[in-house]
C-alpha cells in the first residue's frame, strides 16, 4: 500500500511507515497546490496530513483509494470530515501529546506581549539602549490579575493550571459543560463570553474552528474589552476576524495581541505586521522536538492501524469504528 506524507515529519513517524508500506515525501517551502495535491493522492491510501492541505470535497474526491486522512494536529478543520464519513474515509488527529507544549506557548505569547519582550529585543539590538530608564518599555502585570479562557477544554484547562502559578482569577467560557470537579481543579469560573471579555485583563482562545466559532471574537466583542486588556490567540485564526482586531489595535482599543494563527494562514492581514503592540508567530503551538515527535508517532500510528484493518486509536469519525 502506499501513503503520501505532505511534508517531511520526525525520522521516528517516518520510519514506521516506511517499514509498512511505500512512502512518497512531499515537502518544499510552500504550501502544496491543490492540482498537486490531488495528483498526489490520486492513487494513494493514505494521507498523513498537515494543516495545510486542504482537505475538502473536491479533493477527497481525488483519492480514488483513499481510506485515512491521519491529521498530524490535533485540529481538523481542513478536513471536510462529513465528506469523509460518506465515503468510508478515516480521519484521524494526534489528541494529548501537544496539550501542555500548546499552554506553554500560550504563556509564552502572553507575557512576551505583556511584558514587551520582542520589542525590548528589537530595542537592544537597533542599538537603542543607552542606559537605564525609569520608564522605559513599561509593560503590564501578570501576576494577580483575571485571566479569561475561552474554549475550556485540555488546552484551555492546562493554560489555567499555569494560571494558578501566577495568583490569577480564572474565568472560562466553553459551550460544553464542564464538570464542577475540573473547575474546582483549576480554580476556574464559568461565565458567560461578554462578561469574559468585559472583565478579564488577558483573554486567551483554545476553541475549535467550526461555523459557530468563526469570527467569534469580532468588532462588536473587541468594543466590549478592557482598554488596558490583550487578546492571545493559540488556536485558529478565523476565531478572530482579523480586520476587526487591527482597528482595534490601531485605535487602542485593546492593549495588544499575540497570535499564533491568521485568518488566512500563512498570509497576514495588511497592516498587522506594522503594529507595535502585536506579537506575532508562525503557528508553533505545539512547535517542540519531544511533541513533534509524538505527534509523527501517533500519526503514522493511526495510518498504520486504519491500513490493517484496525480502527485507529485516535479516530475522529468514530462512525467508522469497526468498520
Ligand atoms: C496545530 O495547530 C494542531 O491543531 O495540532
Amino acid at each position: 500500500m502506499r501513503i503520501f506524507v505532505a511534508d517531511v515529519i520526525p525520522e521516528v513517524g517516518l520510519e514506521k511507515l516506511k517499514a509498512k508500506f511505500d512512502v512518497i515525501v512531499g515537502g518544499g517551502e510552500e504550501i502544496i497546490s491543490r492540482a498537486e495535491l490531488k495528483d498526489k493522492i490520486s492513487d494513494v491510501d493514505a494521507i498523513v496530513s498537515t494543516v495545510n492541505e486542504p482537505l475538502d470535497k473536491d479533493v477527497i474526491d481525488a483519492g480514488k483509494q483513499l481510506k485515512v486522512i491521519a491529521c498530524m494536529a490535533v485540529g481538523y478543520n481542513n478536513v471536510d470530515v462529513e465528506h469523509a464519513t460518506r465515503k468510508g474515509i478515516m480521519v484521524t488527529n494526534t489528541p494529548g501529546v501537544l496539550t501542555d507544549t500548546t499552554a506553554d506557548l500560550t504563556w509564552s505569547l502572553l507575557m512576551a506581549i505583556s511584558r514587551r519582550i520582542v520589542e525590548g529585543d528589537s530595542f537592544i539590538r537597533a542599538g537603542k539602549y543607552k542606559k537605564w530608564r525609569p520608564q522605559m518599555l513599561l509593560g503590564s502585570d501578570i501576576y494577580g490579575k483575571t485571566i479569561g479562557i475561552i474554549g475550556f477544554g485540555r488546552i484551555g484547562q492546562q493554560v489555567a493550571k499555569r494560571a494558578s502559578g501566577f495568583d490569577m482569577k480564572v474565568l472560562y467560557y466553553d459551550v460544553v459543560p464542564i464538570s464542577p470537579e475540573i473547575e474546582k481543579k483549576y480554580n476556574a469560573t464559568r461565565v458567560e463570553i461578554d462578561t469574559l471579555l468585559k472583565e478579564s485583563d488577558y483573554v486567551t482562545l483554545h476553541t475549535l474552528l467550526t461555523e459557530e466559532t468563526r469570527h467569534l471574537i469580532n468588532e462588536q466583542r473587541l468594543s466590549l474589552m478592557k482598554s488596558k486588556a490583550y487578546l492571545i490567540n493559540a488556536s485558529r485564526g478565523p476565531v478572530v476576524d482579523e480586520k476587526a482586531l487591527i482597528k482595534a489595535l490601531q485605535k487602542k482599543q485593546i492593549a495588544g495581541a499575540a497570535l499564533d494563527v491568521y485568518e488566512n494562514e500563512p498570509k497576514l492581514t495588511p497592516g498587522l505586521a506594522e503594529l507595535d503592540n502585536v506579537v506575532l508567530l508562525p503557528h508553533l503551538g505545539s512547535a517542540t522536538l519531544e511533541t513533534r515527535n509524538k505527534m509523527a508517532e501517533m500519526a503514522a500510528d493511526n495510518a498504520i492501524a486504519a491500513l490493517s484493518g484496525e480502527t485507529p486509536p485516535n479516530l475522529v469519525n468514530r462512525e467508522l469504528s469497526g468498520k
